[in-house]
């Protein structure tokens, strides 16, 4: 497999924040993308075909909302987002342990409604923070009493009742764990933690254990912050093929550091934190999203998105090959905030109409995009996700051939749409009213009644989220959107 630039740049983000995600383009004829690194990829196929899912930040940190001793350390502030509390306002363990356990119990806690907002979005997976960086387990385990079950008065398997919802309702479960950092048993502030290293490691192959035999199908294995020590991660990887042979993994079972081809396990590339590649992406990949600042519950962050951010980003995610992972942070009480289920319904009216769009399409046809969008494809049908329109309609360039027919997802009666093809430039327009029927993202189908061919000498450029200060302050600027999220890339702290 040839090395793409993936490392190189995750690195200089490390270092810099601020530096734009670039990644490779190797022209694919029919759009599709590969592996990471296992031959046999089957178990592959429904992650490229879901393209979309709902992460859940949700833990001890959610009854704290960023707050500590009334000062606020939400990401807001310019600090780390809500769910590094622990660390943000340096407390110590069994501080943090005594003050926040015995206050975890959130009894309006329906693992039937989440999954049910999630189905109704549109999504077609689910990850949940089995265990996040303050070590604290939503499962029942034996490796420590630092869980659910022992150490709060809540006493429900969070994971169990998760997990067997998303049986009921057909989509997809996994789970977030971070693996290496572990800031209540592992290490913290530089101070070791309730165990020692080899003791922390015998916990994490417990908690593998029973999260991989537990809970039925264990469809994602979301580790994250990997460390560079390789036998360690391929150990864990090891174990989660042989318990879930199915369980698709996330790249960040090892740190960014690891060369790609020294990534065993890894099945996708884990894009850093809310980055849209700013080229289509041959290989598979998913970018992580918030719908505000932080990623666990906040109480001051109403730097919400718009339903508009977020469908377009999805489109946008499509047209670059990317899976996309929305998140949600719960409250302390056990409720998806009305903020984000207004935004989940917009997104899944959206997805009704337009799913196909969506769903099982491969990246661009074209290694551009256009002022009115981008393009998604399946088979011989072209997508034009129309984000703005002008009265003189919009054309595109780069495929050859004049299209059979084109016309308005959101048509039922798919009324032909008036198209011209000048083949000296291979040039398509099409007439699209001025108010396009979405103004969040009119889907053109465009079918063709052969393979999709593709101008290799085609000119053309990307237009959206092209630079990080650029596609956030460009976020910015559109009325309806209010204010926003901005990642720490644009603020460079
Ligand atoms: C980063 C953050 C972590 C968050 C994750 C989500 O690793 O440290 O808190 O859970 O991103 O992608």
């Amino acid at each position: 497999m040839k090395p793409c630039k993936v490392i190189l740049i995750a690195l200089v983000q490390v270092s810099l924040l601020a530096t734009p995600a670039v990644m490779a383009t190797a022209d694919q004829p029919t759009g599709g993308t590969t592996t990471l690194n296992s031959p046999d990829d089957s178990h592959m196929e429904w992650w490229r075909d879901a393209r979309f899912g709902m992460f859940i930040h949700w833990g001890l940190y959610s009854v704290q909302g960023g707050d500590w001793k009334g000062k606020d350390y939400g990401k807001e502030q310019g600090g780390a987002s809500a769910e590094w509390l622990m660390n943000s306002a340096k407390i110590p363990g069994p501080e943090y342990r005594k003050a926040l356990a015995p206050q975890f119990n959130p009894t309006d806690f329906d693992a039937a409604e989440w999954v049910s907002t999630a189905k109704e979005a549109g999504m077609k997976y689910v990850v949940i923070t089995s265990k996040h960086h303050d070590g604290f387990c939503l499962f029942d385990t034996e490796a420590t009493d630092y869980n659910v079950m022992d150490a709060t008065p809540f006493k429900r398997d969070i994971i169990k009742e998760l997990s067997e919802e998303c049986a009921k309702q057909g989509l997809k479960f996994g789970v977030y764990y971070s693996q290496f950092k572990d800031w209540y048993h592992r290490s913290f502030q530089r101070k070791p933690g309730t165990l020692n290293n080899e003791e922390y490691l015998d916990l994490v192959e417990k908690n593998l254990d029973e999260l991989l035999s537990n809970y039925g199908d264990m469809a994602v294995l979301w580790f994250d912050v990997g460390g560079n020590n390789v036998i360690e991660a391929d150990q864990q990887g090891a174990r989660v093929r042989e318990l879930q042979p199915n369980a698709v993994i996330c790249s960040r079972l090892y740190s960014r550091k690891v060369p790609e081809g020294k990534r065993k396990y890894a099945d996708f590339e884990s894009l850093p934190d809310r980055m849209l590649p700013t080229e289509r992406m041959t290989q598979d990949t998913e970018t992580c999203m918030t719908m505000r600042h932080n990623w666990g519950y906040d109480r001051n962050d109403d730097h919400w998105k718009s339903s508009k951010d977020i469908i377009e980003f999805l489109a946008l995610c499509g047209a670059r090959g990317v899976n996309l992972l929305l998140n949600v942070g719960p409250n302390p009480e056990g409720n998806l905030l009305p903020e984000e289920t207004e935004r989940l319904q917009e997104v899944g009216q959206w997805m009704k109409t337009n799913g196909e769009s969506i769903y099982g399409t491969s990246y661009s046809p074209v290694d551009f995009d256009f002022w009115w969008g981008a393009m998604t494809q399946k088979d011989q049908t072209v997508y034009l996700h129309v984000l703005e329109s002008k009265p003189e309609g919009i054309e595109f360039n780069g495929i050859v051939g004049k299209p059979a027919k084109a016309y308005f997802l959101a048509d039922p009666a798919r009324k032909d749409l008036p198209v011209t093809y000048d083949a000296s430039g291979h040039v398509t327009k099409i007439e699209v009213p001025a108010n396009a029927p979405d103004p969040r993202d009119t889907v053109i189908a465009v079918e063709y009644d052969a393979p999709v061919v593709t101008d290799s000498d085609a000119k053309g450029k990307y237009h959206w989220y092209t630079s990080r200060s650029r596609r956030h302050t460009e976020i910015r600027k559109r009325a309806n959107a209010g204010k926003h999220a901005l990642p720490e890339a644009v603020t460079g702290k």
